[in-house]
């Protein structure tokens, strides 16, 4: 069966999903440019997902909105382009509510509208070097997102003279029975609230000083999460910036504090100086959430664009540009005195693609232990008992071409790593190759690692999703080998699965 493109209007599908590193797990546009998820909503019954799309190329220029929608966050149906540029600008990354009480007045026949909220770019107004060419727009639709109505209104919210100034996320307040919008403005992130998703004052400015500046502020989300193993809650806020990511480019931070319906008051990390990351590989950025997941569901749901402005226009696919992360659940969990850590797992909904389960037995890995495996897409779940001394464990997907992606655990410098150097194509931006490393948050002498390896990335999920990487590739051929060593160390439980595809039943 085929899952995507039966209503695009102009389906350039003739090869079905199937081109060289075309990703077999994630979501793709069916041609040309993607970056940001935007507009990430859920009602009745179907997760949207709108994307930044340029239309006309393989590179980014006038955004719309891109537009697909699943009923479980992995198998996709394109939709047509939902938001397209007009006389107010491009459009920019943004989000999407459900107005549940038609606070706003745009529902119709007793239903609530969905509303977009999103950035107008003005591209003359950029060109022209004013300060105010990206404002705040909404627009509405009352079939479930299958078409949209510019609210006439616009702007809802123009610019005081901020140069950058964008991807507002909004979301219901239900203490001040207010909409609280966060908004990205250059080295911080400022807090806007409004009774009708029309009118919005200004409340507050968080982040100047505060983590991470190395460039500007982009794609903020702000959301409360239950303290895992407590009854307490705590506000995240997150703040992708572009560039000053860990492992250089784009990349995602996150704070842990307190929002009173204001003001958002930092708890961790502790030390403003610091930064903590949602993810410390290089292609995970502008990550946000689905706003209305229902409160029976209760899950805080996550996804971001396999990318990074780094090298993100200039990767070899030539039919479309770029991939979304799987889906993943975010969990906050204390870490004793040191704070918290934003925890990130796939949603179960993926065990759906599984197939072929092999379970590898308990055995020691100083031999390295060479894996019976076809191509990916493929899942791989290690627990490891690392050597007390040297601790290193390292899992290497190879090809025959000698290319390799190298994902482990350095006892040494107390990092995770995947090391891309040797992974293939690497031509086309000195930003790519590498070796990229992300810190551990426990010191215990088992460590489990997951794996979704797809034909162009791989996401690593290690520590219970404490530590996350997600690396893109782009082998000649895929990689069909896979050997895990740790020298010393021993294999205790593992399981291998090889993924269906989610645009092919075969
Ligand atoms: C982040 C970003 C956003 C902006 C959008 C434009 O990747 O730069 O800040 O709204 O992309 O496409």
């Amino acid at each position: 069966m085929l899952w995507a493109c039966q209503s695009q209007p102009q389906p350039e599908v003739s090869d079905n999903y199937r081109e060289p590193h075309r990703p077999q797990i994630h979501f793709s546009p069916p041609s040309h440019w993607m970056n940001d998820p935007n507009g990430m909503v859920y009602y009745e019954g179907e997760y949207h997902l709108f994307y930044q799309h340029y239309p006309d190329s393989t590179v980014w220029g006038p955004m719309h909105w891109g537009h697909a929608v699943s009923t479980d966050m992995i198998h996709w149906e394109h939709l047509p382009i939902a938001l397209y540029p007009d006389e107010h600008g491009y459009i920019f990354s943004g989000s999407a509510v459900i107005d549940w009480n038609n606070s706003s007045g745009l529902g119709e026949n007793g239903k609530p509208p969905m509303v977009a909220i999103f950035t107008f770019h003005d591209p003359e107004g950029a060109k022209a070097g004013t300060n105010t060419y990206q404002t705040q727009g909404i627009a509405y639709s009352n079939d479930k997102g299958r078409s949209w109505t510019m609210y006439e209104g616009n702007p809802v919210l123009g610019n005081p003279g901020l140069r950058d100034f964008r991807d507002p996320k909004v979301s219901w307040h239900e203490p001040s029975q207010r909409w609280v919008m966060i908004l990205a403005v250059g080295d911080h992130m400022a807090l806007y609230n409004s009774p009708d998703l029309k009118n919005w004052t200004h409340l507050s400015d968080f982040g100047q000083g505060v983590g991470a500046h190395g460039g500007v502020w982009e794609c903020p989300d702000l959301f409360a999460l239950e303290v895992e193993g407590t009854s307490q809650k705590k506000w995240v806020m997150l703040a992708s910036i572009n560039p000053g990511g860990p492992n250089g480019g784009s990349a995602t931070q996150y704070f842990v504090g307190e929002f009173d319906g204001q003001t958002f008051t930092r708890e961790w990390p502790a030390d403003p100086k610091d930064s903590v990351w949602v993810d410390y590989g290089k292609d995970n950025y502008a990550g946000v959430t689905w706003s209305d997941i229902p409160p029976e569901d209760g899950r805080r749901l996550f996804l971001g664009w396999m990318g990074n402005w780094q090298y993100a226009q200039v990767v070899p696919t030539e039919k479309w540009r770029s991939a979304m992360t799987l889906p993943r659940v975010l969990s906050l969990h204390p870490l004793g005195e040191k704070g918290y850590v934003l925890r990130s797992e796939v949603v179960a909904e993926a065990r759906k693609l599984r197939t072929n389960e092999q379970s590898l037995p308990a055995q020691g890995l100083t031999t390295p232990l060479q894996l019976q495996s076809s191509s990916p897409p493929l899942e791989l779940f290690l627990s490891i008992q690392l050597p007390p001394a040297e601790a290193l464990a390292e899992v290497t997907l190879s090809n025959a071409q000698g290319e390799q992606m190298v994902i482990g655990y350095d006892g040494n410098t107390q990092h995770f790593f995947v090391d891309r150097t040797q992974s293939g194509d690497a031509s086309f931006s000195e930003d790519f190759a590498g070796r990229h490393i992300g810190p551990r948050y426990t010191s215990s002498d088992t460590l489990s690692l997951h794996l979704f390896v797809d034909v162009a990335s791989v996401e690593v999920f290690a520590d219970d999703g404490s530590s996350v990487m997600t690396e893109i590739c782009f082998p000649s051929v895929p990689y069909d080998q896979i050997q895990v060593h740790a020298q010393g160390g021993k294999l205790l439980e593992g399981k291998l699965w090889q993924l269906k595809s989610i645009w092919h039943e075969e």
